[in-house]
């Protein structure tokens, strides 16, 4: 079964979005490095903004810390100005978060464009992370599983039904980034559940097996525990917490929780 405790690694990721200009992500990954580094079972990931990539892989190379982009382009390379390509990134970066909602309610990022760079990025051997999740609005209407269901259905369509595993989702309800106010775990996971059935229904359940999917949205080393503690919540996808020593806390909480089951 898809949701079976404990078959899937864990992945915490820290999305830095624009802040840390290379000196700073050298002079902060370093801080943190060493105790990131020991926590063993789970996946770890940091994300820097794409003009400090490359510093940060100087440090991370050598560790098992992986690099994750905050966005890419679908193209591999040409008259784009300011975009990324999936060229650049491959060699520096494992994984590339997609579709975040700020890329989506400030860049106009939509589910056709989304599930493009998703194709790409499994084409070029990156790990995409792709991000969905409702407004407030829509929880508020109870539209929240048909929010999702076009998310997950534009977003994921056509992807390699047998590299899944290198497929991370990440739920991020609107109301809850960087807010404060995370979603309560038994509604994560209820949505979570959601995006898990409907990806069996897209690819059947023995290709998403594997699928890991991340809840995200006000993750603190507070509330990380019992986030990690049940079922269904395969990992983090940390915005502001990401910023801190906090991060090495929260992922230890998803190596601990995994332990523990
Ligand atoms: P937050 O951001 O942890 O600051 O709420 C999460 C995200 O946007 O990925």
């Amino acid at each position: 079964m898809s949701g079976m405790v404990g078959a899937r690694r864990p992945i915490v990721a820290g999305n830095w979005k624009m802040n840390y200009g290379p000196t700073e992500a050298h002079d902060f990954l370093a801080r943190i490095l060493p105790d990131l580094e020991a926590i063993a079972g789970v996946d770890r990931v940091v994300c820097p903004p794409s003009i400090s990539i490359a510093a940060a892989h100087a440090l991370t190379s050598a560790s098992g810390v992986m690099l994750g982009a905050q966005n890419m382009y679908d193209a591999e390379k040409g008259a784009f100005t300011g975009e990324i390509s999936p060229l650049m990134l491959r060699g520096l970066c494992d994984y590339v978060i997609l579709g975040h909602s700020e890329r989506r309610a400030l860049f106009g990022e939509t589910d056709e464009l989304v599930n493009r760079k998703a194709l790409s990025a499994f084409a070029h051997g990156l790990r995409p992370i792709v991000c969905v999740g409702e407004r407030l609005e829509d929880r508020d209407a109870n539209l929240t599983e048909r929010v999702i269901t076009a998310q997950v259905r534009g977003s994921l369509a056509n992807l390699p039904a047998d590299r899944l595993n290198e497929l991370v989702v990440a739920y991020e309800p609107i109301w809850a980034i960087g807010t404060g106010r995370a979603a309560t775990t038994q509604d994560a996971r209820d949505v979570i559940a959601i995006i898990r059935a409907l990806l069996d229904e897209l690819y059947g359940e023995a290709a998403t097996a594997g699928v890991r999917v991340q809840y995200g949205g006000s993750v603190t080393a507070a509330n990380a525990a019992e986030l990690a503690a049940g079922p269904l919540i395969d990992g983090a996808l940390v915005g502001g917490a990401s910023l801190t020593a906090d991060f090495v806390t929260i992922t230890r909480a998803f190596a601990e929780a995994k332990q523990a089951r």
